[in-house]
């Protein structure tokens, strides 16, 4: 994928899958399965650190993770995500974040609003740097917006967003992620846009769907919101396999002849 190609596929109604990853690890899973587009997302902060949202990370933490998944997805397209206040410090301050972030692997950088954004957003762009918009549910806004609920309710919201997203695509986005709205105004907007909308809890009225890692695959269990679906139970695969590893090493079968050195 390039930046590019996200827009045929929508000129192609083709789907895009994105699927976040973290690590190594995760990253050869999404490559390895055939993901259009791997998301280092801010998510981390709750899936991989225990984190209660998404506010704990920065851009050193966030460079971090970009690194390793690179290393593990190394021909995929990769999209990293400002993290909190990192594109609200002043122009300096976010491109020398974005800058860290695409230095350490990404191909993208994804930042949450638009109210006093759209100037950098411009600017990123112009610099070189690819810019993936996020609209609806901003986790990052979490405290503003009184928790995780569905957004675009009201008359106003879904005005306020249908004008946000326009003004993002005219700065220059490549693409949009839209989180936690009716599908009905995700189909909508999907409609008004140029550029493909990459939905997370918005129903399959947009150009492509993204979810988290963990949540897909069964991973987490803190909560499960309406739009997940798990498509594995890693969690209860793993713990079997810790469980089998603790009984074999009581009962003395593990390690056995072939597993030990002579
Ligand atoms: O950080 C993340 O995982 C995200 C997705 C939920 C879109 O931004």
């Amino acid at each position: 994928m390039n930046v590019l190609e996200f827009i045929k596929r929508k000129q192609s109604a083709k789907p895009i899958t994105m699927v976040t990853a973290y690590d190594y690890f995760s990253a050869r899973t999404v490559q390895s399965a055939g993901v259009d587009c791997i998301l280092v997302g801010d998510s981390a902060g709750m899936v991989i650190h225990g984190d209660k949202d998404t506010l704990q990370m920065d851009p050193e933490i966030m460079t971090l993770h970009t690194r390793a998944v690179r290393k593990g997805a190394p021909d995929t397209f990769i999209v990293s995500d400002m993290p909190f206040l990192s594109h609200r410090k002043g122009l300096d301050f976010a491109v020398e974040t974005a800058g860290e972030l695409i230095r350490a692997g990404a191909n993208a950088v994804k930042l949450e609003g638009a109210r006093g954004v759209l100037d950098l957003v411009k600017h990123l762009v112009e610099s070189g740097i690819p810019v993936m918009g996020h609209l609806g549910l901003t986790p990052q806004s979490i405290h503003q917006l009184g928790g995780y609920k569905v957004q675009g309710r009201s008359n106003s919201q879904q005005q306020a967003l249908r004008t946000q997203a326009l003004e993002l695509q005219s700065q220059g986005c490549f693409s949009l992620v839209l989180e936690c709205v009716p599908a009905e105004l995700a189909l909508e907007v999907s409609a008004e846009l140029t550029i493909p909308v990459i939905g997370i809890g918005c129903g399959n009225g947009t150009d492509g769907q993204v979810l988290v890692w963990h949540d897909l695959l069964g991973c987490f269990s803190d909560f499960k919101p309406k739009f997940v679906r798990r498509f594995a139970n890693l969690s209860d695969v793993a713990v079997e396999g810790l469980r089998l590893f603790v009984s074999e090493v009581k009962e003395g079968t593990f390690p056995s002849q072939e597993e030990s050195y002579k």
